[in-house]
């Protein structure tokens, strides 16, 4: 796979290594939500399909990208009303325990927080026991490993973790729940649209998943993953969209009692979301297109001559976003001044450099960021 920055609208003189932070808008999803937007000036324009149709058309994508069916997913607008539909329908165990890890992203952690103090289950946080860099994953996943057992109600850990990169290892954990029966509730934000992720292989009940960063989505759009368990769950809201008579307008007040089937009754109020929806499209019709195999190898081949200059290997971390092992004789504050010049655009989390790259990267932005380093130490 070549680089692809001639379909973004990026500064050409910025080395933007921050897609774990904010996916840039593809010039494509700009193009269409333009139109969208346009149409507004004269709704007279507008069909009922509008309102419908695009939804659809998104569910099925997403669904092709993570392996379901397009009735298993759900349209929100944040990570945090996912995780909400999803516990709201979540069962205690009696004396029973939920899991997740340690520096969790912060919508998860009080999520899962709240759904612990309301169901007198108990919150049990998993460390990485251990920070030596080339062990860290296979410790932490085994520590996560060994807390499932029959008392846990739900698991919900990141795919991989928002701060350093950290893989986890979403196949032996979904297989200990399931036969723990336990919910596994994954945060893909970080991972899906770079890894491949299949819900089925990986006995996934729910999957959240915020568009803004490697869907090369929109900002204010969330795509659930919701498993049969949800199926007949009581949403947050009631909109009139969700009812199997949406579509016929003129008889809206003729109120039914059902809902779209499966994850359909969770899809938020003016899901249709106009504007927005067209950007999510073109992200995931772009996604699918280069194929999710072919962007993480296009990570791992662009990222690895930083870690051979750093004589470290990566294999705890993602190769789309990992945390750098700093020399130890680096100057920080020049570092932060070499990439400052160098317009190279990181981000800081905790103590560590978080880096992510994405197809629309380049060997150039990977030999600026060795120079920074190089000329700090
Ligand atoms: C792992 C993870 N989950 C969720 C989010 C965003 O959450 P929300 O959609 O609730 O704003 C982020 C943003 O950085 C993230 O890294």
């Amino acid at each position: 796979m070549d680089c692809q920055k001639h379909l973004f609208s990026l500064h050409p003189d910025v080395h933007y290594l921050n897609n774990a932070y904010k996916g840039p808008l593809l010039k494509s999803g700009e193009q269409a939500a333009i139109h969208a937007l346009q149409r507004g000036r004269n709704p007279s324009d507008m069909n009922i399909g509008h309102f419908f149709d695009l939804v659809e058309e998104v569910r099925t994508l997403y669904g092709k990208l993570v392996n379901c069916n397009a009735s298993q997913v759900a349209i929100v607008p944040s990570t945090s009303y996912g995780f909400a539909s999803a516990l709201n329908n979540v069962k205690p165990k009696t004396n029973g325990k939920a899991i997740t890890i340690e520096d969790e992203f912060p919508s998860d952690f009080f999520a899962i927080k709240k759904w612990c103090d309301t169901h007198d289950n108990k919150l049990e946080i998993i460390g990485p026991g251990t920070d030596d860099r080339n062990n860290i994953a296979d410790s932490w996943n085994e520590k996560i490993l060994n807390s499932i057992n029959e008392s846990t109600s739900v698991v919900i850990i990141s795919s991989v973790h928002w701060a350093n990169g950290i893989n986890f290892n979403l196949k032996s954990i979904g297989s200990k729940c399931k036969e723990m029966g336990a919910i596994f509730i994954v945060d893909g934000t970080q991972s899906v649209g770079s890894q491949t992720m299949d819900v089925q292989a990986f006995n996934i009940n729910v999957l959240v998943t915020a568009a803004y960063k490697w869907l090369l989505g929109p900002y204010s759009l969330c795509l659930v993953y919701l498993d049969d368990n949800f199926n007949n769950g009581t949403p947050l809201e009631e909109s009139w969209m969700n009812r199997t008579n949406a579509r016929d307008f003129s008889n809206l007040a003729n109120y039914d009692p059902n809902y779209q089937p499966n994850a359909a009754r969770y899809n938020m109020g003016e899901s249709s979301n106009f504007i927005l929806m067209p950007i999510a499209k073109e992200g995931l019709r772009q996604i699918l297109n280069w194929n999710t195999e072919e962007i993480q190898s296009y990570a791992t081949n662009l990222s690895k001559p930083l870690f051979d200059f750093l004589n470290a290997n990566n294999k705890s971390f993602s190769n789309h976003l990992f945390s750098l092992p700093m020399p130890k004789n680096i100057n920080r504050e020049k570092l932060h001044e070499n990439l400052r010049k160098r317009n190279i655009i990181l981000s800081q989390r905790g103590e560590s450099l978080r880096v992510s790259v994405n197809i629309y990267n380049d060997e150039n932005d990977i030999a600026s960021l060795i120079e920074a380093i190089k000329l700090a130490m």
